[in-house]
Formats: C-alpha cells, sequence, structure tokens
C-alpha cells in the first residue's frame, strides 16, 4: 500500500510564534492512523517545530530546500549534513518557485537528489509544467523530462524515499485547480513512466501527490482519484482548521 500524505508548504510565511501556533494547532489532532502528515517548514524554525512534532506520531517535518554539496563556502545556505543533524527526515526538492527564482535546473536538482538519498533523507521531488505547455498540450512530456532530468539512474532502494508532488504552475496560488481528471491523468502518466524507467514495484510503491490550490472544498475528490496519493498544499496549510480538513479527506 502507498503512503497517503498530506504534505503542507508554508514557503516564507510565517513569523516564529505564528509557526508555533500553527505546529502545536496540527499536532494536537486526532491524525487519521494511515495518513502521514508533513510540515514544510521555513529553514529558521525547522529545530524548532520538529520538536513539537514529536508530539504526534503521525506528523513530520521537511525542509523546503536544501544544497547539493555536504560542506563549504556557500554562505546562506543549508546542507543536508545540517538538516540530519537536527533530525529532520524530508526535504522538498525542485519546487517550481525555486527553479523559477533560483534557477535550478533539472541537473542541479539531480546533484540534490543524489545528496539528499545519499545522506539519509527522503525527498518530495516537485514537477509541473506552466500555462504555456498546458496549453500547447505538452504537459505529460514535459514533466517525463523533469522527472528523467532529475531522477534517472536512482535505484529501486532509492526511489523507496522519493514522494512524487505534481504541481501544474497555472494552479499554485492562483485558486485555480487542476481537474481531478487532470490530475488523474498526468498522475497516471508518471506511474507510467516509473514503470518505463525501473519497473512496475517502483510504480505502484511510490506516492504522488497533488499540489496546486488544494483546500477543503476540493482535496476530497482530488484524493479520491485513484493515482493520487495526497496533496502537497500552500495555502490552506497554513490555517489549523483548513489543514485539518484537508488531512481529514482521505477516503
Ligand atoms: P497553493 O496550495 O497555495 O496553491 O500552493 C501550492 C504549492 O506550491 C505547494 O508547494
Amino acid at each position: 500500500m502507498r503512503k497517503k500524505i498530506a504534505a503542507g508548504n508554508w514557503k516564507m510565511n510565517k513569523t516564529f510564534g505564528e509557526a508555533v501556533e500553527l505546529a502545536k494547532g496540527i499536532v494536537e489532532q486526532n491524525i487519521p492512523s494511515d495518513v502521514t502528515v508533513v510540515l514544510g517548514v521555513p529553514s529558521l524554525y525547522l529545530n524548532k517545530i520538529n520538536g513539537i512534532a514529536e508530539a504526534n506520531d503521525n506528523v513530520f517535518v521537511s525542509a523546503q530546500n536544501a544544497h547539493q554539496e555536504l560542506s563549504g563556502a556557500y554562505t546562506g545556505e543549508t546542507s543536508v549534513v545540517m538538516l540530519q543533524s537536527i533530525g529532520i527526515p524530508y526535504v522538498i526538492l525542485g519546487h517550481s518557485e525555486r527553479r523559477e527564482y533560483n534557477c535550478e535546473t533539472p541537473e542541479l536538482l539531480k546533484h540534490k537528489v543524489r545528496t539528499a538519498l545519499d545522506n539519509g533523507m527522503e525527498v518530495i521531488f516537485c514537477c509541473g509544467e506552466s500555462l504555456d505547455i498546458r496549453k500547447a498540450d505538452n504537459q505529460e512530456e514535459y514533466v517525463r523530462n523533469q522527472i528523467k532530468g532529475s531522477l534517472e539512474g536512482l535505484s529501486k532502494e532509492d526511489m523507496k524515499k522519493v514522494v512524487i508532488a505534481y504541481e501544474p504552475i497555472w494552479a499554485i496560488g492562483t485558486g485555480e485547480t487542476a481537474s481531478p481528471q487532470q490530475a488523474q491523468d498526468m498522475h497516471r502518466s508518471i506511474r507510467e513512466y516509473l514503470a518505463d524507467m525501473f519497473d512496475a514495484e517502483v510504480a505502484e510503491n511510490t506516492a504522488i501527490l497533488y499540489g496546486g490550490s488544494v483546500k477543503p472544498s476540493n482535496a476530497e475528490e482530488i484524493f479520491g482519484q485513484i493515482d493520487v496519493d495526497g496533496g502537497l498544499v500552500g495555502g490552506a496549510s497554513m490555517k489549523v482548521d483548513s489543514f485539518t480538513e484537508i488531512i481529514n479527506s482521505f477516503s
């Protein structure tokens, strides 16, 4: 059985006090035993929020990025060794905002994924097309290339530690969501591609999350699609009530 995952990405939001309050509100919830909750926390707060998450066996903390090197003269960066040293289990890599604003290429992300996996972290690898690509109906090929560019060469063992998050850029923070059918079609395409790249077992066991304007009113229908194993949620993960509703949207 694949994991069911409700992941939040707080991006560059929240003061320290607000972040603590939000995390405390989430860990207090009665989370279904088969749902894994991941909180994508600003790096400055990771250690504190990780301590709070310990109170709930279903809640885990994720960094939103990590550097491809283990240490060195990279001012302002965070390495996976640092993340590991404070017990952070997950890292989000390849978010479209980092690809766009920080020029993260598939090659760079391949390096980051390798470094993260080699150092014991689980990776939430993001992919997704722009509106132009969707309009040209090239989205499946584009996303497959993103996956090929960064995940090719991983072993089946590595893939046990990889979660894929499909986040169409046109649906991020816009209020416009992919329809449940559009999400299902892409998730199926990704799963078929994983079967080609690796094998049927990897395809069957890899969790694929949908991200892009997930909210309490649409989560149940999206999560109900056969190849959708949960969500990576921005805006609606930053309030206890709405994220709790989303956590409870798995059937
Ligand atoms: P929104 O849920 O705010 O659209 O953000 C999605 C996202 O980018 C999560 O990583």
